[in-house]
């Protein structure tokens, strides 16, 4: 009698939910830092969205949408907005998943569906919670009960360029080619990346895999955060907080912009923040700019060591291109963005490790 019941209510849960279950191809292992969206069903705070999704830092929902550092935790969000969310990504088995993150407790008269349908929005379906978490029927949750929440994402890079990959909530009307064009990546890539045979399959509410793109940075692989991909129109709080790093690809300059955060936010780990000098290039911290050998130079992060350490570098601006060093050619795909002048700013990265005697 039981089961047969139960039989029930699971197809009629099938029914509803038709469509896809909603996973990103992930074919390497590894860890990365991915992007989705939430869209709001009801008005809420950054403060609930942060709370719902277990992210431990407000100021990286503030990175992740180009909000100011100073917006507040109480910041109302209507009805429908679209907030991206940051999450730890691991990927296994040929897909990605949040790495144990978002965990969600029952409440009472919760359901999976529910859980999965309007409290997440509609990012994944029920039938993944159930697979992660082992549950063994369906219709029988504890309140109380805590259920891990994974999210789709990726960390594969895409045409041998690191990408953050963009969980996007496909709005009515768009199209795969003006989804291609706002986050800077082609409609055949977002079609390969999804297993989309045909643009016109593209439905309102489906998470779409947009690869974003990401600044070049001068990081050092030994640093604590190696390799920091920043994607475009966000920014990040790095080296505990001492050094804020945005991408805005302003003037086709790709390189990551960092510089001190001062006082903006309460440093970590450490007690105050160490000296964020370039050596050698007379009075330039951190973010600030020189001429000399007719280009600019920035003087840019490259990493920080736990020993309170934070390490600079000069970089020649890659938009002097102009003057005339040729480029290296040579083991410049691991870095940069599609269609950028990554070559050039690579030359200029070396000059400057060769100012320094690095190499
Ligand atoms: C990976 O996939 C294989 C076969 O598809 C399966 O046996 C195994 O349990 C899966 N591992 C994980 C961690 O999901
Ligand atoms: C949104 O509001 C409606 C009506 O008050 C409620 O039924 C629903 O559970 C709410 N959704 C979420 C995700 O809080
Ligand atoms: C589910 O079961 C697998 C294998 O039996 C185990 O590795 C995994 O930790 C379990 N997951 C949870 C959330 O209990
Ligand atoms: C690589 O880029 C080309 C266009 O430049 C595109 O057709 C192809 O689908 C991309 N590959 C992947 C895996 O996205
Ligand atoms: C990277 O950092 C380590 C120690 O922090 C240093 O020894 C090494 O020279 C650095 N490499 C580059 C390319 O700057
Ligand atoms: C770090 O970079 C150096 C020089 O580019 C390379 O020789 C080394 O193998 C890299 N180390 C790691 C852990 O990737
Ligand atoms: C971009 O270029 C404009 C005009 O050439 C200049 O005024 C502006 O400062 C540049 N912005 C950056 C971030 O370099
Ligand atoms: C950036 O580069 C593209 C082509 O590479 C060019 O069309 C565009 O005008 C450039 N933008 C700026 C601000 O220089
Ligand atoms: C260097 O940048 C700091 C802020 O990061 C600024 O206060 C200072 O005036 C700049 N110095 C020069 C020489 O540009
Ligand atoms: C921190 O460690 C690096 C090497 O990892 C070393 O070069 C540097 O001197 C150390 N700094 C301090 C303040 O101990
Ligand atoms: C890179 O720089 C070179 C030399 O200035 C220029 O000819 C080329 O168009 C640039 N490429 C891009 C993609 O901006």
């Amino acid at each position: 009698m039981k089961s047969d019941l139960l039989v029930i209510i699971v197809s009629l849960l099938l029914t509803i939910t038709l469509t896809t279950a909603q996973t990103f191809k992930c074919s390497t292992t590894a860890t990365c830092q991915s992007l989705i969206d939430y869209v709001s069903p009801n008005a809420t705070t950054l403060s609930e969205i942060k709370t719902l999704f277990g992210v431990k830092n407000l100021r990286s929902i503030l990175g992740a949408n180009n909000l100011p550092l100073s917006t507040s935790q109480n910041h109302p969000v209507p009805a429908k907005n679209t907030i991206k969310i940051p999450f730890p990504c691991k990927c296994s088995n040929g897909s990605g998943i949040s790495n144990s993150v978002p965990v969600y407790t029952v409440k009472l008269g919760d359901g999976l569906d529910h859980i999965a349908r309007d409290i997440f929005a509609g990012l994944l379906k029920y039938e993944q919670i159930v697979s992660v978490n082992n549950i063994t029927n369906p219709n029988l949750i504890q309140v109380g009960q805590k259920l891990w929440i994974p999210l789709p994402c990726s960390c594969d890079p895409v045409n041998g360029t690191e990408v953050v990959h963009y969980g996007h909530v496909v709005a009515k009307g768009s199209t795969v080619e003006g989804i291609a064009l706002e986050f800077g990546t082609s409609a055949e890539t977002l079609l390969s990346l999804n297993g989309l045979a045909d643009a016109n399959k593209l439905q309102a509410g489906d998470v779409l895999d947009v690869p974003m793109s990401v600044c070049t940075s001068t990081i050092n692989n030994t640093s604590a955060d190696y390799p920091l991909l920043v994607p475009k129109d966000t920014y990040t709080l790095t080296a505990n907080n001492c050094v804020q790093c945005k991408c805005g690809i302003l003037n086709n300059s790709t390189l990551l912009q960092c510089v001190p955060s001062l006082n903006e936010v309460k440093v970590t780990k450490w007690s105050q923040c160490p000296s964020m000098q370039c050596k050698g290039a007379g009075a330039l911290t951190l973010g600030n700019t020189s001429y000399s050998a007719g280009c600019n130079a920035v003087c840019s992060y490259a990493g920080y060591t736990t020993n309170e350490t934070i390490l600079t570098t000069l970089v020649t601006d890659p938009t002097c291109a102009a003057n005339g060093v040729p480029p290296p050619g040579s083991h410049a795909n691991k870095i940069g963005m599609r269609g950028s002048n990554w070559s050039w700013f690579l030359a200029s990265l070396h000059l400057g490790l060769l100012f320094f005697g690095l190499v």
